[in-house]
Parts: C-alpha cells; sequence; structure tokens
C-alpha cells in the first residue's frame, strides 16, 4: 500500500473528536482543499497507468472513509449538543404510564342502561342498606318465604331490621311510592346475597332493575320492550323466549332466555346443552304490589325486570369465573377498556 495512504488512514483513526472544535479540526486536517488527502486525490493523474487504477481506488476509498468518519463524529456531537441544551435525555427508556379503565362490570351496567335511556326510561339509585318492607313486604314476599331465611339475606347485626338488599327490586318500591304514573325506570346497583363464593355465584354482584307503569300497558309491550334490549345488547340477529316463572311481585312471570352466544344455539357446556341461557326475570307487576306502594291497581298496570350484570358481561366477553370480577387483578381487568 501506498506509505501516504496508509499514514493518513492512520491519522484518521487516532484523531480523537469530542467536541465542535474537534471536528472543524478534523474537516480541515482531512476534507479541506489544502488537506493531504486532497493532494493525493489530485496526483492521482499523474501517477503511470498500470498503477493509476489501483492508486485512484485506494485515494478514493480513504476519501470515503474520512467523510464517514466525520458525517458520524458531526452527528454524535449535534444529538449530545441538544441533549444538553434541552436538559432532556432522549435515550433514557420511557416510563411506562399505565391509564385506568372501568371495570368490565361498570361498562355492561352502563351499555344496559344507555340501551333503556334511548326508549325513554330514566336511570334512579337508592340505598344498599334496606328494610324488609322495601326488599321483601312491599314485593308481596310471604312472611315464610325462603328468600328472608338468614341463609339468603344479610341482616345488620346491631338491628336485624335492616338487611342488605338482595335484589334492586327494592328501587321499584320506592319510585312507585315517591312519583306518579306514568313511570319508566331502570335501576342499577348493587345487591348481597349470603350464599357460597363458586366460580358461577358470589355473595356480591350487580342487578338492573327495570320497571314501567302505565295506563293499559300489555305483556306484549314488555316482550317487545326486551327484544329490543337483547338486540342492541348482543346483536340483531339475537333471539329471545320467554319462559313461564314464578316470582312473589308479578302476575304473569316469566324468564327470558337469549340463544346461546357461545354455541349459536346447537348446544355446549355453557348453556348446559340447552341451546339457550337465561339472562332476567320479568313479568306484569302483581296489583297487590301497586296498592302497597300507593298506585291504584284499577286505573294502572305495568311490568318490571330483573336482570343480573356479570352473568350478561360473562356471556358477552366469554369469561367462565365470576370470581375474576373481584380480585382486581389488573391483567384480567386491563383486557375490557
Ligand atoms: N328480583 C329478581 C331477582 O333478584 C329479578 C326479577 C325478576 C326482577 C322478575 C323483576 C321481575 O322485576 O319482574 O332474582
Amino acid at each position: 500500500m501506498n506509505p501516504k495512504v496508509e499514514e493518513i488512514k492512520q491519522q484518521l483513526d487516532q484523531f480523537r473528536v469530542e467536541a465542535g472544535e474537534h471536528l472543524e479540526a478534523f474537516r480541515l486536517q482531512f476534507l479541506s482543499k489544502k488537506s493531504e488527502l486532497q493532494q493525493l486525490l489530485g496526483e492521482i493523474k499523474n501517477v503511470t497507468p498500470e498503477l493509476r487504477k489501483d492508486f485512484g481506488q485506494k485515494v478514493n476509498d480513504l476519501k470515503q472513509y474520512a467523510q464517514q468518519l466525520f458525517d458520524d463524529y458531526k452527528e454524535k456531537i449535534e444529538n449530545s449538543a441538544t441533549i444538553q441544551t434541552s436538559g432532556i435525555d432522549v435515550t433514557r427508556p420511557a416510563v411506562l404510564y399505565t391509564t385506568g379503565a372501568l371495570h368490565p362490570v361498570s361498562m355492561v351496567m352502563n351499555q344496559v342502561c344507555e340501551i333503556f335511556e334511548m326508549i325513554g326510561f330514566s336511570t334512579v339509585s337508592g340505598p344498599d342498606i334496606e328494610d324488609d318492607w322495601h326488599v321483601f313486604s312491599a314485593l308481596n314476599f310471604p312472611q315464610d318465604h325462603p328468600a328472608r331465611d338468614m341463609q339468603d339475606t344479610f341482616f345488620v347485626n346491631v338491628n336485624p331490621e335492616f338487611l342488605l338488599r338482595t335484589h334492586t327490586s327494592s328501587l321499584q318500591v320506592r319510585t312507585m311510592e315517591s312519583c306518579l304514573p306514568p313511570i319508566r325506570v331502570i335501576c342499577p346497583g348493587r345487591v348481597y346475597r349470603n350464599e357460597t363464593i363458586t366460580a358461577r355465584s358470589h355473595c356480591i354482584f350487580h342487578q338492573v332493575e327495570g320497571l314501567y307503569i302505565a295506563k293499559d300497558v300489555s305483556f306484549a309491550e314488555m316482550k317487545q320492550v326486551l327484544l329490543f334490549f337483547a338486540k342492541e345488547m348482543f346483536g340483531e340477529d339475537t333471539k329471545i323466549r320467554l319462559r313461564p316463572s314464578y316470582f312473589p311481585f308479578t302476575e304473569p312471570s316469566a324468564e327470558m332466555d337469549i340463544e346461546c352466544k357461545i354455541c349459536g344455539g346447537k348446544g355446549c357446556n355453557v348453556c348446559k346443552h340447552s341451546g339457550w341461557v337465561e339472562i332476567l326475570g320479568c313479568g306484569m307487576v302483581d296489583p297487590n304490589v301497586l296498592n302497597d306502594c300507593g298506585i291504584d291497581s284499577k286505573k294502572y298496570s305495568g311490568y318490571a325486570f330483573g336482570l343480573g350484570i356479570e352473568r350478561m358481561a360473562m356471556l358477552k366477553y366469554k369469561i367462565n369465573d365470576i370470581r375474576l370480577y373481584f380480585e382486581n387483578d389488573v391483567r384480567f381487568l386491563g383486557q375490557f377498556g
């Protein structure tokens, strides 16, 4: 190799560029018109033809090498200049910001309320700690009804007249006692039952109760409203069916199923191979309940329904264990926001 080329290469490798002034010195020494490297380039044409190609190649490679070094140093210095002047270390790993999100139970509860609000229902709320009248007596529960049993109900220790509401139907009573018909409300809330906690049941869960009282309200109207709800909630192609049932506060009473979303009605574990899943209870408000709550049952009639939010969210999001809602594991909760 040409000794001059070799010498300049060594100088290039030894040159330290750590600040702006070094960069300028580097440029003057290796890239300016007067630099040795530039002079070598000028000499190419004077070299004998048989050596010219090889020499030219080497000098040009060296020139490119010098230019590349210069560009790299320049970029490095410019970056460190911004870091110093702005006071921000752009190389530092970013802090992970986690944002909050609604709990899936709140999301589904809001969704249910929004659907009924679209068709004129207003949302009301009331106390979790209730008395026997609002939870049972006014709703036509006989004195010996098993739901009043210690097995199902949490009573308040210091005064067993009070209890944790076992359903949000208590808000039907409160609304009828304080409002004149027509009444069209939905009542979301938390409810409590003295039950063993398993994958399918919990001692705390959420319900949305619905109540419509006006003149000449029919069962057919209720069915249509509930069909509208099911389609909004689970999709336009959702099918429903009503099965006769019994609740003390409605007559006639029914339970509403939707076609199982998991197997499309073919039968699976979730629907216990029936193709249908129960999502709510409903019925025409019993005249005794209307009268007990101060509404003339000869003038007015109405329907009521109650649905469980956790169950609905389990179906919607294909969750197989109700306990997950209450464990506050963000890996689970973060999947819905
Ligand atoms: N309160 C009932 C429960 O907790 C649900 C229910 C059924 C509410 C029928 C209603 C109804 O308003 O008409 O199981």
